[in-house]
């Protein structure tokens, strides 16, 4: 007669199938309520939408010691305050134009898409722009019309994609946004845009 060890048998691998399975559905309702507390603006890392009526900075925090975007003084962008629903709107507006437009198809945003561009989580902050006076009006031109104006150093240029105006506004709108979301330290050793204090 052949004797079958406990854990060589079928009915120990099915159990233990089952609970694993229901282990990881629980695991991952916990982790989907975890994800979305933390993604959510107007959570402690993601700010609400009226975030782009003030400055933002990216300063290093020494206890977390990485840095971190610090939320300043009223500096409404375009000079011109936004309610809380108006300012949704607009980044809203912005987000489906980066979708629309499919950035991510060069570009990364919070470090997803593609590396053939720079990362835009902090494009807002990049000293590139010159100064925070001339920014705004420098990354609606540059959307519109990017083919011009190189400055980067990897020689290569971001192509018209025909983005409109109102388009471009809303765009740096979400790009301001985007730059306020603690993300950890990413990305790495930033140098942001030189502000007045
Ligand atoms: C076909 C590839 C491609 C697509 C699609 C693309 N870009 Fe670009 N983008 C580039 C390249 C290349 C650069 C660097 C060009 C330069 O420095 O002049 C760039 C630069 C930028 C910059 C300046 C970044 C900085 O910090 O200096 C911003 C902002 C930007 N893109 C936004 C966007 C947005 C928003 C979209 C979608 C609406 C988009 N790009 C779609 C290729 C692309």
């Amino acid at each position: 007669m052949s004797h079958t060890e406990w854990w060589a048998s079928e009915s120990f691998w099915r159990k233990t199938a089952i609970w694993v399975t229901a282990g990881s559905f629980v695991a991952l309702i916990f982790l989907t309520f975890d994800t979305m507390s933390q993604i959510t603006a107007g959570t402690k890392r993601v700010p609400t939408y009226s975030v782009i009526n003030k400055r933002i900075d990216y300063v290093f925090d020494k206890q977390r010691n990485f840095q971190v975007p610090v939320i300043g003084v009223e500096e409404p962008l375009f000079g011109k305050r936004l309610t809380e629903e108006e300012a949704e709107a607009l980044v809203s507006h912005g987000k489906l134009t980066t979708q629309a437009k499919n950035c991510m198809n060069c570009h990364t945003l919070l470090g997803n898409g593609a590396y053939y561009a720079p990362d835009l989580t902090k494009s807002w902050l990049d000293p590139m722009w010159g100064s925070p006076a001339v920014r705004e009006q420098l990354m609606v031109e540059f959307l519109m019309n990017p083919q011009d104006k190189l400055h980067n150093i990897t020689g290569r240029k971001m192509p018209n994609l025909g983005i409109t105006e109102e388009e471009a506004r809303a765009t740096v709108a979400f790009l301001k946004w985007m730059s306020s979301i603690d993300t950890n330290g990413f990305p790495n050793n930033f140098k942001p845009i030189k502000q007045e204090n």
